[in-house]
């Protein structure tokens, strides 16, 4: 089975001139989910954007075994779908079920899967019975599900997201662990949150500056206090040890 995702020796600059990504190199898993944590700035974001598509860069990027080349555009949209860093960018319709139904309406299912899809989607995410709200009559916890829902009725094997607990209370945010953890998807999560990659992700991939600085098992990397501190970053709680414990 081919990676879910391959990127070699990719580099990215925007076009101002910023060098956003320098000769960076992973791969992730099916099944995996993975942390990309770092401070701002570090090129977290830009990532997600490259193994989407949205922007292009030098060096490989493949999806599921398939080069992330314009020809190869709409089978990678199959494979692959991002969940934005904010909701609001996702829910442009009336209602919360034309938002969900968005995605299988284009991919030309039959109006009865595509009623089965977002019927699913949306109770998976805690949402079931909402289907007839305005998405800007929702808290923010729901909207953030709501988002998620838009891409899960899509059912495509990989899921990025990008910052997802932003503005989540302690509760919602534990909510969304949750649901995350329990999806099948390969997840990869740009967060600069490091308590909510520890209680996700088993393995984290650390960014600063355009570069990988580290990639491995979210145990060893974030419990290394000096690693962590030199990129702006703190152990979370998940793995602080107190003294005494020591
Ligand atoms: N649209 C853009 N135009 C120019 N520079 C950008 C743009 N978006 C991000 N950058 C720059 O690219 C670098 C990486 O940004 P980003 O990927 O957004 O970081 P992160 O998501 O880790 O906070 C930063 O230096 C940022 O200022
Ligand atoms: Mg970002």
């Amino acid at each position: 089975m081919p990676n879910a995702i391959t990127v070699k020796n990719f580099s990215y600059s925007y076009p101002d001139g910023t060098d956003a990504l320098s000769d960076i190199s992973l791969a992730i898993e099916h099944g995996e989910k993975v942390g990309l944590i770092g401070p701002n700035g570090a090129g977290k974001s830009t990532i997600l954007l490259a193994i989407n598509m949205f922007i292009k860069g030098t060096g490989l990027i493949e999806v599921d075994g398939i080069e992330a080349v314009q020809k190869n555009a709409r089978n990678i949209r199959t494979v692959i779908n991002s969940v934005l860093q904010d909701p609001d960018e996702q829910l442009f319709m009336p209602t919360l079920y034309d938002d969900v139904a968005f995605g299988p309406l284009n991919m030309g299912l039959s109006n009865e899967d595509v009623d089965k899809r977002t019927i699913d989607a949306l109770s998976k995410v805690g949402l079931g019975g909402m289907e007839k709200k305005m998405p800007h009559h929702i808290s923010a916890g729901q909207k953030r599900a709501a988002a998620i829902a838009t891409v899960l009725s899509m059912e495509p094997k990989v899921i990025t997201m990008d910052e997802p607990d932003t503005s989540l209370d302690p509760a919602n945010r534990k909510k969304l662990i949750g649901l995350l953890s329990s999806l099948d998807q390969t997840l990869v999560i740009a967060t600069c949150s490091m308590n909510f990659a520890a209680d996700l992700c088993k393995r984290v991939i650390l960014v600063d500056g355009g570069k990988i600085i580290a990639d491995g098992p979210a145990e060893k990397i974030m419990t290394d206090t000096q690693l962590m501190e030199s990129h702006g970053l703190e152990v979370p709680m998940r793995y602080y040890r107190r003294p005494a414990d020591q």
